[in-house]
């Protein structure tokens, strides 16, 4: 399998929404969530008008079928717009999601290693996480520690990690 992987573009709105949709976790044999409940506010924020000031994601392509299976992005949430990731209005929170079938086959650790090579990822980074996802293992191999805890998730973060030339 090859992969492509570009910038999300303001015109990748749309997919990006389907990306959300897609980075809801659900427990193993929890029915599918109404696909409305991306509209709710405290989830819409991490995409509506995507290609604002500051936002910065990737997508990753197969070059096979040209399908799109997956995307992560940043995005600084601040003020009344806080996300469940909030730590300080300098520290941008991440999404992340794969289509389910092309899930454990190492592209989401691609997309990742991508992000935080670029340079909107040389930043400290934040995200939110339910306390028995999987993805944990993932985020902690990407350096992100956990900053506090709730019964139900996680609050983590990255620190940006500055590279010496020296
Ligand atoms: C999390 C996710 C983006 C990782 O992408 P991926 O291509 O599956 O990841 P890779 O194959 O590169 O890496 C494997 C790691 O991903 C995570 N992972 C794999 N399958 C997963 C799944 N179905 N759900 C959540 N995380 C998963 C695990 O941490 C796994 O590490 P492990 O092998 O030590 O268990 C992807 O699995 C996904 O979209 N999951 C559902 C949405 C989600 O949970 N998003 C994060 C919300 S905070």
């Amino acid at each position: 399998m090859a992969w492509i992987i570009r910038a999300l573009k303001e015109e990748d709105e749309a997919f990006l929404w389907e990306m959300l949709y897609q980075a809801l976790y659900l427990p193993e044999g929890q029915a599918p969530l109404s696909r409305e409940v991306i509209h709710l506010p405290e989830l819409a924020r991490y995409v509506q008008d995507w290609g604002s000031d500051g936002d910065c994601g990737f997508m990753v392509i197969d070059s096979l079928t040209g399908k799109p299976v997956g995307a992560v992005w940043l995005r600084l949430l601040t003020g009344n717009n806080k996300g469940y990731g909030y730590i300080d209005d300098y520290t941008p929170e991440l999404g992340i999601a794969i289509f389910p079938e092309y899930r454990g086959q190492g592209i989401g650790t691609r997309l990742l290693t991508h992000l935080v090579e670029s340079p909107c990822g040389q930043s400290p980074i934040s995200l939110s996480v339910s306390i028995d996802n999987p993805a944990v293992r993932l985020y902690e191999r990407f350096g992100f520690n956990v900053i506090s805890r709730s019964d139900e998730s996680l609050l983590m973060k990255r620190d940006c990690k500055i590279l010496k030339s020296n």
